[in-house]
């Protein structure tokens, strides 16, 4: 089975087909899927979808790019939404310096300390976005962090020895479609040396489709292609790339199966 552990199906580009494609997945042996927000806009669409569908679930939470200056209400309801049980972890949170004109870098660390607590107070899983921001990332996880929220670095992108410094502090990394790119070579050394029940696999969809899908819409169906690129760099078989990863993302959301 297969447990996609970051989606976002409220986006738009699935409009067209949502609910055909949601209600197909498990047909396919994509059996769990976390939809994760960005906004407390797409918080609310996530909650929307996994009242409506048993194998879905949230994780809640304001995207870096996605900060304005109404801090105190958005945390406020996040904190509200946390209460309901399908609400897994906390995500996309964190911090993203790519763009100069994005929001402001330090209302994003703010954000992020503040989302961090939240987590970490009401016992629920982190989800990180990170992106040209490795060091300030670093530096915020190493004062506020305890270590006792499962916490993962989505969609990882830096260096090995990033990647060192991570799995130190006993996060996870995700890994999705860019693992399969012809120029993945850092992301290929990562999952080479990385232990594997720390992995997990995601989509990130629509974004990030795997090649030879590269650049059309993503979706949980193309994850066989990141199990099978992953089993090539390990020298194992795909079977059991899929049973460790869905093992290692039933562990990190804290469901068991029958729930
Ligand atoms: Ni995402």
């Amino acid at each position: 089975m297969i447990f996609d552990t970051h989606a976002h199906y409220d986006d738009r580009d699935f409009d067209g087909d949502r609910e055909e494609l949601i209600e197909s997945l498990p047909l396919n042996n994509v059996t769990k899927v976390v939809n994760v927000g960005a906004s407390i806009m797409s918080s609310y669409w996530c909650l929307d979808l996994c009242h409506k569908y048993d194998h879905i679930y949230a994780a809640i939470g304001v995207h870096p790019s996605d900060v304005y200056l109404n801090m105190d209400k958005d945390l406020e309801q996040l904190f509200g939404f946390c209460s309901d049980p399908k609400v897994v972890a906390i995500g996309e949170i964190g911090l993203d310096y790519h763009f100069e004109d994005d929001t402001d870098h330090a209302l994003q660390r703010e954000y992020f300390i503040k989302q961090l607590y939240i987590a970490q107070k009401l016992k629920k899983s982190i989800i990180i976005h990170s992106r040209d921001a490795a060091k300030d990332t670093l530096d915020i996880l190493k004062e506020n962090y305890t270590g006792e929220s499962k916490t993962v670095m989505h969609c990882f992108s830096y260096s090995e020895e990033v990647a060192k410094e991570i799995l130190d502090m006993g996060l996870y990394i995700g890994i999705g479609g860019v693992v399969t790119f012809k120029n993945a070579r850092k992301m290929v050394d990562v999952v080479k040396s990385m232990p594997l029940e720390r992995l997990l696999i995601e989509t990130d969809c629509p974004y990030l489709a795997p090649t030879p899908h590269r650049g059309k819409r993503n979706s949980s169906l193309y994850l066989p292609l990141v199990i099978e690129k992953i089993s090539e760099i390990r020298g194992i078989s795909p079977k059991e790339v899929e049973e460790i990863t869905y093992n290692n993302a039933m562990e990190f959301y804290g469901l068991s199966d029958g729930e």
